[in-house]
C-alpha cells in the first residue's frame, strides 16, 4: 500500500458521470511500479458499455454546464486547483509510485497540472467575441464563441497529471463536457484527479475518466460517437494518426500533440555552462521522456569537445534510483520494453560508429533502468538522430556553419521544440524563424508553462495547448449577421 495522508486518494475504479464503477471485475488491469517491478493495485476494467455510458452522460450533463456563468465554471476550477495542492505529497506518491519519475520531480508536475487549472479558470472570463464593421448600413456583424460540445481526451503516461490538467482546464471553462482515458500504466493520478474534481463541485457527467484492457475498444468509441465533437490526443504520431483517421467520418475537430525530435544548437558563441545547465534539464527531466526533450545535441566544431567534456561531468552527478527515495535524480523508464528499446537505439548507433562517453549499459538496478548516456561522433544514418529516442540518452553532432546546423535541425519529420544557445542576437532572430517548429528555447532549456502556446508543426501534430490561445481548440465561433436596422 502507498504512504498516503488521505488513502481515499487511491481510487481502483473507472469514474463515470460522477461514480465510481466496478465496471467488469472480472478483468482487472494491473497497475505497477516501474522501480520495483511490482504491482500497486488493480482496476476494474471498463469497456465499450461504460465508455458509452460516459459519453451519454457527458452530452446530458453538457446542456447544463455549457449555460452556467463563466465565473461559476472558473469558481470549480479554482477549488480543484487548490484542492490538488493541498494534497500535493499524496498525488507526488502516487504518480512517483505508477510512473517512475522522483518525488520532487512528481510534486513539480502536479504544480505545473494545477497551473492550467488556475490559469483556465481565468481565461473562462475572457472568451470574447468580436463586432466587425458591415459593409452594408442597414446590417450589424457580430462572432459568439460557444463550447465545441463533448470532447474525448487520451493521454499519456510521461506526465500522469499535467497532460490530463492541460486538457481538461480549457474545455471545461469554455463550457464544454469531457472524457479522458488516460494511459493504463498510469490511470492512478488520473482518477485521484477526478477524486478532487467531485470534491470541488464538478457536477455529474462533466467529466469522467474511463479505462480497461481494450483502450483500443474504448478509443474506437470515442472516436466513432457522433456525440463527441472533439478529440485531443497526446502521444505518438504513429497512433495520433491512426486517431486522425478514424476521426474522419464524424468530421470531430482534432488536437494533436505528438512525438517531437528536438534539435538542441550550441554555437561556438555560447555561454557553454549555461548551455549544459540547459541541457541537463531538458534532456533529463522526466528521463528523457519528454516530446519537447532535447533529442539530438548539434555542437560548433570549436566547442564540440568542451560541450561534451562539461555534459559528461554534468551527468555523472545524476543520481539513478528509485524516485521514492531521497537524493535520486533519475527515475526508471516507464516499463522494461521502454529500456529495451532505448538499448536498441543506443546500440544501432554504437554498431554505426558513434563513441560511448558515458553509460550506454543497461543498469544492474532492475529492468527498466536505464542510466544517462551520451554518445559522440554521431551520424545522421543513425537511428537515435532520426527518432524520439524517450530516454536519457545524449546524442552529439558536430556541426560547422550556421547553414547547416539549420539543414540538421530541420531535416526530420518532426517540428515540436528546438533549443538554440548563442550570443548574437541577428542568429537567434535568423535562426528562430527558420527552425520548423511549434517552440523554441533560446538560452534556455526549460520552455513550459501554462501562460505559454505549447505545440508543434510538421508531423508533431496542430493545434496549442495552454496560454490565451488553449482556449480556443474547445469553442466554436459562430456568426450573427443582423439585417433591417
Ligand atoms: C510532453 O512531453 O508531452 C509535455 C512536456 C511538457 O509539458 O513539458
Amino acid at each position: 500500500m502507498l504512504p498516503l495522508k488521505d488513502p481515499k486518494l487511491l481510487k481502483q475504479q473507472v469514474f463515470v458521470n460522477g461514480q465510481w464503477h466496478h465496471a467488469n471485475v472480472k478483468d482487472m488491469l494491473t497497475v505497477n511500479n516501474p522501480a520495483t517491478n511490482s504491482k500497486i493495485c488493480d482496476i476494474a476494467s471498463a469497456g465499450i458499455n461504460e465508455t458509452q455510458q460516459a459519453i451519454n452522460g457527458a452530452e446530458q450533463a453538457l446542456q447544463l454546464w455549457r449555460n452556467t456563468t463563466a465565473s461559476y465554471r472558473a469558481n470549480i476550477l479554482k477549488h480543484w486547483h487548490d484542492l490538488i495542492l493541498e494534497n500535493i505529497e499524496d498525488l507526488a506518491v502516487i504518480l512517483s509510485a505508477e510512473q517512475g519519475k522522483p518525488l520532487e520531480e512528481a510534486q513539480s508536475e502536479i504544480r505545473y497540472g494545477a497551473s492550467y487549472l488556475e490559469w483556465f479558470a481565468e481565461e473562462a472570463k475572457r472568451i470574447y467575441g468580436d463586432v466587425i464593421p458591415s459593409k452594408q448600413a442597414s446590417q450589424r456583424l457580430l462572432t459568439i464563441k460557444q463550447p465545441i460540445g463533448v470532447v474525448a481526451a487520451i493521454t499519456p503516461w510521461n506526465f500522469p497529471n499535467a497532460m490530463i490538467t492541460r486538457k481538461v482546464a480549457p474545455a471545461l471553462a469554455a463550457g464544454c463536457t469531457i472524457i479522458v482515458k488516460p494511459a493504463e500504466t498510469t490511470p492512478l493520478s488520473a482518477f485521484a484527479l477526478a477524486e478532487l474534481a467531485q470534491r470541488a463541485g464538478l457536477p455529474s457527467g462533466v467529466f469522467s475518466v474511463i479505462i480497461g484492457l481494450d483502450p483500443i475498444a474504448i478509443g474506437k468509441t470515442l472516436t466513432d460517437s457522433p456525440i463527441v465533437t472533439k478529440l485531443s490526443f497526446t502521444g505518438s504520431t504513429k497512433v495520433g494518426k491512426l486517431l486522425i483517421k478514424q476521426c474522419a467520418d464524424t468530421v470531430k475537430k482534432v488536437s494533436m500533440e505528438l512525438g517531437g525530435n528536438a534539435p538542441f544548437i550550441v554555437f561556438d558563441d555560447a555561454d557553454l555552462d549555461a548551455a549544459v545547465q540547459g541541457a541537463m534539464a531538458s534532456k533529463f527531466r522526466n528521463a528523457g521522456q519528454t516530446c519537447v526533450c532535447a533529442n539530438r545535441f548539434l555542437v560548433h566544431k570549436h566547442v564540440y569537445q568542451e560541450f561534451t567534456d562539461k555534459l559528461v561531468a554534468a551527468a555523472k552527478k545524476l543520481t539513478l534510483g528509485n524516485g521514492a527515495k531521497s537524493g535520486v535524480t533519475l527515475g526508471p523508464l516507464i516499463n522494461e520494453a521502454a529500456a529495451q528499446n532505448v538499448h536498441t537505439l543506443v546500440s544501432d548507433a554504437i554498431a554505426k560508429g558513434a563513441k560511448v562517453q558515458l553509460g550506454a549499459k543497461p543498469s544492474n538496478l532492475g529492468a527498466s533502468f536505464y542510466p544517462p548516456t551520451i554518445l559522440t561522433d554521431i551520424s545522421t544514418n543513425m537511428r537515435v538522430f532520426n527518432e524520439e529516442i524517450f530516454g536519457p540518452v545524449a546524442p552529439i553532432i558536430a556541426f560547422e556553419s550556421e547553414q547547416q546546423a539549420l539543414q540538421l535541425a530541420n531535416t526530420t519529420q518532426a517540428g515540436l521544440a528546438a533549443y538554440l544557445y548563442t550570443q548574437n542576437y541577428a542568429r537567434i532572430w535568423r535562426f528562430s524563424e527558420n527552425l520548423e517548429c511549434g517552440i523554441v528555447g533560446i538560452n534556455e532549456g526549460i520552455i513550459s508553462s501554462e501562460v505559454a502556446p505549447f505545440g508543434g508543426v510538421k508531423q508533431s501534430g496542430n493545434g496549442r495547448e495552454g496560454s490565451k490561445y488553449g482556449i480556443d481548440d474547445y469553442t466554436e465561433i459562430k456568426y450573427l449577421c443582423m439585417g433591417g436596422i
